[in-house]
């Protein structure tokens, strides 16, 4: 396994256009296989798909439902991202967790699915400015990874990558010091490696909120980050490709 992971998510973000151009600019690029990963909306997963294959970059989804099949307007299953060529699915990004009100026990519900069909999910995780400014920062993270091990089991974090995303950080410009995130990733480690030593070591945890070309390098320095959950500089080629060449380059 390369030791770091960049996952790009373009969150609600493209057009027929634009995607062409990315996915063109993306395809030239090279990866190490299992290194890279791009999530694009839905829509845009089978075009995705049939570019990118064989350059060493995986695809994943950004959601994925926890129901299998059946009458659930709206939704897409593991399965068919999976039968699509699809290997991750980020779940419990922020925005998902605030927007549409997706709690711990449905995370962990779309967690089982998603491996179930032989996705790797990619859980997020992170607190508010409220809860960083209060001092809860580390507690609130423990108590959502928590939430969701306690359902899926520890044995299951061992195919699975982690996402650490401070709220505050994400789409401002304004990301967590080397020394915030470093922190917070070994806080996570450590709870996990109360239950098993073997997931706390193997478990990939990625860093999320405005890395960019520039803050990438100092980040990836730090010994358990693993890599970055991109959002904004994911849509970018170079951008995304510096970050890229920071991480490989550790
Ligand atoms: P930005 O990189 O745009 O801050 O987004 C981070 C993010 O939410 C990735 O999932």
């Amino acid at each position: 396994m390369p030791k770091k992971f960049i996952v790009g998510n373009w969150k609600m973000h493209g057009s027929i256009e634009s995607v062409d151009a990315l996915l063109s600019g993306l395809s030239l690029m090279g990866a190490d296989a299992g290194s890279v990963a791009v999530c694009p909306p839905f829509v845009f997963i089978p075009a995705a798909i049939s570019a990118l294959k064989g350059t060493g970059v995986s695809v994943g989804s950004q959601n994925v439902s926890a129901y299998d099949q059946g009458a659930y307007t709206g939704e897409i299953s593991a399965g068919m991202l999976s039968q699509l060529g699809c290997k991750y699915a980020i779940i419990g990004h922020s925005e998902r967790r605030e927007q549409w009100l997706e709690s711990d026990q449905q995370l962990a519900a779309k967690f089982v699915s998603a491996q179930a069909k032989g996705l790797t999910p990619i859980l997020c995780l992170g607190e508010s400015i409220e809860q960083r400014e209060a001092g809860g920062a580390l507690a609130f993270v423990e108590r959502q990874l928590r939430s969701v091990v306690d359902i899926v089991g520890i044995e299951s974090l061992s195919l699975a990558v982690i996402a650490y995303e401070p709220v505050w950080a994400i789409g401002t410009g304004k990301t967590a010091s080397p020394d915030q995130a470093q922190e917070m990733h070994a806080h996570i480690r450590s709870v996990l490696a109360e239950l098993s030593d073997e997931v706390a070591e193997k478990v990939q945890i990625l860093y999320g909120g405005s890395v960019n070309a520039a803050n990438a390098a100092e980040l990836f320095s730090r010994q358990d980050i693993d890599g970055a959950l991109v959002g904004g500089a994911s849509l970018k080629v170079d951008d995304f490709a510096s970050i890229i060449a920071a991480a490989k380059a550790v």
